[in-house]
């Protein structure tokens, strides 16, 4: 079996074109003209590699090569194409594109499954748009359902149906959910976003668990009016509680008795963000994860107490929405022993990891045996535009990717 590197690299730099910030950096949000353009290629892409392409209601994009044998649940690879603001060209993209590299290079090589094998596409796994992540593989999973889904609503407001519907995505939302047994594994290739594997050397791993993410909206508002005029004491500053807001959500995390919590406040909206203006209303965006669910969500609640506690302090009125607070995945073990036998029958080092960053996975692992491949990115970077991973050992990973996916598919 061969994997064409050359070919690969070419389109990984070709999907990074489709960018709405200059280059290197990559912004591809959901539903822009941007991201349609881009599905296009990789539908293009697919449709040259001999699969069969269909996007459901909500966008998600499934490219398969039917097995020998019908009636048989497939095996599912995949990622996701979008990108927040100002990211790079590896994360996601290297599942997607490496996915249909392996699916080539298996045909190429004459092999014939007997299962299906199908490449994913996930709809906005970044949760850039609608505020929260895998959305295309939470609708799949059945995680949420139609009506929670119909609730979306973007900073504009305007709901998913609108949205979806602008970009040609239509038909009833309760179709999204695949059908029991649709898949009989998943296995998504991803760069680790973390330093572990470059630091040690190793170039494959093999993830055991997904660290549980939990997003809050909180909306603060305050009392507005002119900075010289409106003394001190006589002050509601919602940018103020916001402050100590986010300086909590670090103590929180820092002291939960564990590295594997982390918290981040990545949003921090001031309205009406004049110099000369006392901030009237505050949103903020609050992102706290761990690989431990219980742990996580006693943090959840240390902060959510301390927004209370501030708020009623300062006399600032608030709201807290949360977007969601999902538990963690834990790999299927037969997927992880097709990996690690790939990754032997290579001869590549490998070791087995947490993933500390979400991914579409923890959501299929919900319907069927799933684990996932890491491979080394350059300083752990990712988000941001200098992200990198080594041909070489992207390669590597489409390697042990397609040797899995033949195992799997019988
Ligand atoms: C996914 O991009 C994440 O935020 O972990
Ligand atoms: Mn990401
Ligand atoms: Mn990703």
């Amino acid at each position: 079996m061969r994997v064409n590197r050359q070919r690969l690299m070419t389109e990984i730099e070709k999907m990074a074109s489709f960018t709405d910030a200059p280059p290197p950096a990559v912004t591809r949000v959901l539903y822009t003209p941007t991201d349609i353009a881009a599905r296009a290629y990789l539908k293009s892409l697919c449709m040259e590699a001999g699969l069969k392409v269909r996007e459901d209601a909500l966008g998600n994009l499934f490219a398969r090569w039917e097995g020998a044998e019908e009636g048989l649940g497939g095996v599912g690879t995949g990622s996701h194409i979008d990108a927040i603001p100002f990211a790079g060209a590896y994360d996601g993209v290297v599942g997607v594109l490496g996915g249909l590299e392996a699916i080539r290079s298996l045909k190429e090589s004459g092999f014939t499954p007997r299962r299906p094998i199908e490449l994913l596409m996930f709809t906005s796994e970044e949760p850039t748009c609608f505020g929260v992540g895998c959305l295309g593989s939470r609708a799949l999973s059945g995680a949420w359902n139609a009506e929670q889904l119909a609730k979306l609503r973007d900073a504009e407001g305007k709901s998913l149906d609108e949205a979806r519907a602008e970009s040609g995505f239509s038909g009833p939302l309760e179709s999204v959910r695949l059908p029991e047994g649709y898949y009989s594994a998943f296995v998504e290739l991803h760069i680790e976003q973390g330093p572990l594997l470059e630091r040690e050397d190793i170039p494959i791993g093999l993830v055991t668990a997904i660290a549980a993410p939990a997003s809050l909206r909180v909306c603060l508002s305050g009392q507005g009016g002119h900075a010289g005029a409106v003394l001190m004491p006589d002050r509601r500053d919602a940018l103020l509680a916001g402050a100590e807001i986010a300086l909590e959500v670090e103590r929180a995390a820092s002291s939960s008795g564990a590295l594997d919590t982390v918290g981040t406040t990545g949003i921090f909206n001031v309205h009406p963000g004049a110099i000369n203006s006392i901030p009237s209303r505050v949103e903020l965006g609050i992102d706290i994860r761990d690989v431990d669910g219980e742990r996580r969500d006693r943090v959840v609640a240390q902060v959510i107490g301390a927004i209370q506690a501030i708020c009623e302090r300062r006399g600032i009125g608030y709201e807290i929405d949360t977007l969601n607070a999902d538990p963690p995945a834990l790999s299927g073990e037969a997927v992880l022993a097709a990996l690690e036998a790939s990754a032997q029958e290579l001869g590549l080092a490998y070791k087995r990891m947490a993933s500390r960053a979400y991914h579409d996975s923890l959501f299929m692992a919900r319907i069927c045996p799933t684990a996932m491949l890491f491979i080394p990115c350059k300083n752990g970077w990712s988000h941001r535009p200098d992200e990198y991973a080594a041909p070489e050992h992207i390669e590597q990973g489409v390697r042990v990717l397609a040797r899995t996916l033949a195992r799997l598919a019988g």
